[in-house]
């Protein structure tokens, strides 16, 4: 498996024109914030949400969470001064960027450029600022391939549920939630046509918002269809689907102990004194290469969820 980076299990939404969320998401567990300048702030309220994010970035303490501010799509007039305004004022300490409703490479390419400018400008190291590329609508899905690949500053695909659904005309008002006149899961193909872009490019995929925050079991639901997938994590719109989301983007404890069992054997049985095998047996469990490549998935998230393994192989006795 790739490196794709920082974790991002549960990346938290925080609207930018709440001076009190601001500071209150600075001391929960979420491995992200994203610091919104686009739906959850009026209008009117943008220009101010822009000096709040700026003064939260510079004076606030995010404990080692990644510091992502959300602009506004392209499409307004309100993108460019998100952009040079946030980045003018606290770009040293911003990791990402994230667009939404991008609809192909070339707005990708203009956030590039735009980012490029202003890290030379302001004597910042220039790359450093990464890319979140949100798909919400039919566009940004067919073309998401290009998207993924539009710059090397793009670390994540993240799928928007409630914008893609309006914008599909999708007959249902609950945000992944299943369809009950439809025999299947309707976001099956959406979310892997985002895992393929997003694997292809070595870049994390992110599952969007579950907006009944009150229903936790329901955000768990929805979360494990997009884990089992690969999805490296989702949003979380309030503390409680924090944990949730922590819980559900690492692996469960068995199997993290299980992925470093094969690691361990599989290096041993490969060796020249474990017999320089290729193939052997764990238990009851074939194990070859491929395993070890399945294994090495479960143990990097495990690993970068910081779990601990609960046992260790030993080589049998000749
Ligand atoms: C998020 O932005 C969504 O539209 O689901
Ligand atoms: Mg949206």
């Amino acid at each position: 498996m790739a490196a794709l980076g920082r974790p991002r299990r549960s990346c938290l939404a925080v609207p930018g024109s709440s001076v009190k969320m601001l500071g209150k998401a600075q001391g929960l567990p979420a491995d992200q914030v994203f610091l919104d300048l686009e739906d959850a702030v009026a209008p009117l309220a943008k220009p101010d949400a822009r000096k709040n994010i700026v003064a939260v970035l510079n004076e606030g303490d995010w404990a080692g969470k990644t510091r992502v501010v959300r602009v506004n799509d392209l499409t307004t007039p309100w993108t460019y001064r998100d952009v040079i305004d946030v980045v003018e004022g606290a770009g040293a300490n911003l990791d990402c960027v994230m667009l939404p409703k991008v609809q192909n490479a070339s707005q990708v390419q203009w956030l590039d450029l735009t980012l490029t400018q202003l890290e030379r400008t302001l004597g910042l190291e220039v790359g450093r600022i990464g890319i979140e590329a949100q798909i919400e609508n039919a566009a940004g899905l067919v073309n998401v391939d290009e998207i993924a690949a539009a710059s090397p500053r793009v670390e994540t695909i993240i799928f928007g549920p409630a914008d893609f659904m309006a914008s599909i005309n999708m007959r249902s008002l609950t945000v992944g939630a299943l369809i009950p006149e439809y025999p299947g899961d309707p976001y099956h193909y959406i979310l892997m046509r985002i895992l393929m872009a997003a694997r292809m490019h070595d870049k994390q995929a992110i599952d969007g918002p579950f907006l009944q925050i009150r229903d936790v079991d329901g955000f768990r639901e929805v979360a494990r269809r997009s884990a089992a997938l690969g999805f490296d994590g989702k949003w979380v719109l309030h503390p409680a689907q924090i944990e949730a989301a922590n819980e559900v983007y690492s692996p469960a404890q068995a199997d993290y102990d299980h992925a470093e069992l094969i690691l361990d054997a599989y290096e041993h049985y490969t060796s020249e004194a474990g017999g320089r095998l290729g193939a052997v047996l764990l238990g009851d469990e074939m194990i070859d290469e491929a395993s070890r490549k399945m294994a090495l998935v479960i143990a990097a998230k495990g690993r970068a969820a910081g779990m601990t393994r609960t046992s260790s192989f030993t080589p049998p006795s000749q």
